[in-house]
């Protein structure tokens, strides 16, 4: 048989079907030509920056109290903001691991201590938490005097002054991935924190903001705190070089793979996957293994009888696959299991991080035990996973993270915290290894996952959210990581979210 194609006229064809005997068997006239549509359009966004406006900088400061709240190994702008308060009751609150009142005004205290210290003072109108770290630290110790001291300082405020109008100004230094610019990763769960909490709590402004210390004298970088305004959404504000930055989204176009070209994936490799019998993680290892007879390796907490045994089962029809449980909080636990996995299937090609726990709880009822196992699975067990991968030659980290860096969900602050903080360890991972770091945030995956219910399919759908599916979240995901762009947001979103995103 033969197939004969004639040109009609521009994007215009007639085909013709004929035995090669000559016997004509069909003809289609006026069969027109167009590029198929992208199945990624609309659902690919890059997040960027756009400048905003100066700020006068003689701003009208709320009048009454103003508590200033900072970790003891913060730079110490604290005096030179009381100066600019001149007038008002100003009280200084350094947190550490004693408590001890240093004067009517002035403590040296623990976190667990605030309430307990605040019960004889009127309601401030203003409160400073800053958390500019100067230098190295260490996650744990940094999150004592930064993430989890503002829960207790928000619960606090909560319990002590309800509904009193309020502004809690938190200051971050170089904690966010801006460009030309090194990252502090440690302080970044506050700016999640925000967001979320803003959402949670709308009669206190959260005003959130990270600046470029080294860059500015302290003169100079208090008064644009002071008169930073933040804006209504809680969101942050990064403040560079003078200039006030919001993140923002821009929909972007990923680049198609030229027919015939390879993959990200090398045949027969290997794939480690932290979380990898939850949803997206199966979804991925049974992609892995069709497309490039990949092996795969799961990590999970779980023992392999509650699931992931079973998992692994299915995936061993199609091919190699292997679980190892091991909890990434833990350094040991999560080096051992890598050398495991090397031992049984060789060097690592790849690894995702695709772990996480949802533990949505609104601020009044939220206990450190609940926000810590949110949080951990994106900020310890990040941290721990890419230091147990540092000496790996490998081709791609692709960490998973999420929309909620955007958002901050009403009784999230715990996910929205390790979201945020997750971001700005990417960015500083990657600048400590030789292999490309990735980030890509997920929208809302409604077939697979931890969300994968009824009525979160509702709730999500009322803010805008419709399903990623896996055969496009994983054509994505190809794309993405054939591509060379550090960081992606996949979202199927309503318009009305886009803006509310600050799509542009
Ligand atoms: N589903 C969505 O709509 C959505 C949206 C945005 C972003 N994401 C991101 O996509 C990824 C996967 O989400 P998913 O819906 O597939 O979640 P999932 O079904 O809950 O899977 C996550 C897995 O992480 C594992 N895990 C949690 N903590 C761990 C730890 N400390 N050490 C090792 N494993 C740990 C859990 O297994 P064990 O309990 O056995 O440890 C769980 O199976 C996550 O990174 C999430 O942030 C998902």
């Amino acid at each position: 048989m033969a197939a004969y194609v004639q040109t009609l006229g521009p994007g215009r064809y007639r085909l013709t079907l004929a035995r090669l005997s000559g016997e004509v068997l069909l003809v289609m006239d006026e069969i027109c030509a167009r590029a198929m549509a992208d199945p990624l359009e609309k659902l690919c966004y890059r997040p960027g920056f756009r400048a905003l406006p100066p700020v006068d900088s003689v701003a009208v400061q709320p009048q009454g109290e103003v508590w200033i709240v900072h970790a003891l190994d913060s730079l110490p702008l604290h005096r030179h903001l009381a100066g600019l308060h001149a007038g008002q009751t100003v009280r200084r609150l350094g947190l550490t691991t004693e408590t001890r009142c240093l004067g009517p005004n002035e403590w040296d205290i623990t976190p667990e201590a605030l309430e307990r210290v605040m019960e004889e003072w009127p309601a401030p109108r203003l409160v400073y938490f800053l958390d500019l770290p100067q230098g190295e630290a260490e996650l744990a110790r940094h999150e004592q005097q930064g993430v989890f001291a503002l829960l207790r300082l928000v619960q606090a405020l909560q319990s002590r002054y309800p509904g009193a109008a309020l502004v809690v100004k938190v200051v971050t230094g170089n904690a966010v991935d801006f460009p030309d610019s090194d990252v502090t990763p440690w302080p970044a769960g506050l700016h999640g924190f925000c967001r979320s909490a803003a959402r949670e709590l709308p009669e206190t402004r959260f005003v959130c903001l990270d600046v470029d210390a080294a860059f500015q004298t302290p003169e100079r970088l208090v008064a644009a705190i002071v008169a930073e305004p933040g804006t209504e959404s809680g969101g942050l504000v990064v403040l560079r070089r003078g200039q006030r930055f919001a993140p923002g989204l821009m929909p972007a176009k990923l680049p198609t793979r030229p027919a015939g070209a390879p993959n990200a994936y090398r045949p027969g490799g290997t794939y480690v996957i932290l979380g990898g019998a939850g949803g997206i993680g199966l979804v991925l290892a049974r992609h892995l293994i069709r497309t490039a007879g990949a092996k795969v390796a799961l990590i999970g907490r779980r023992s392999p009888d509650a699931g992931p045994e079973a998992a692994v089962a299915e995936l061993r029809l199609i091919g190699d696959a292997l679980y190892v449980q091991a909890d990434a909080t833990d350094p040991v636990a999560i080096k051992t299991a890598i050398a495991q996995i090397k031992e049984q299937f060789g060097p690592i090609h790849g690894a995702f991080h695709s772990a996480m726990v949802l533990a949505d709880r609104s601020l009044d009822r939220m206990d450190q035990t609940t926000f810590e196992a949110a949080l951990q699975p994106k900020a310890c067990a990040t941290v721990h996973f890419c230091h147990a991968l540092a000496d790996e030659n490998l081709d791609f980290l692709l960490l998973f993270s999420s929309l909620q860096s955007f958002v901050g969900g009403p009784g999230q602050t715990n996910y929205a915290a390790g979201c945020t903080f997750l971001d700005s360890y990417a960015a500083y991972w990657r600048s400590q290894v030789a292999y490309p770091v990735r980030l890509l945030h997920w929208g809302y995956w409604g077939s697979v996952g931890v969300v994968a219910s009824e009525s979160y399919r509702r709730r999500l759908a009322e803010m805008g959210l419709a399903s990623i599916e896996p055969d496009i979240g994983m054509a994505a995901l190809d794309r993405f990581l054939a591509s060379d762009w550090p960081q992606l947001l996949v979202v199927r979103a309503e318009q009305r979210l886009l803006e509310e995103l600050g799509v542009r």
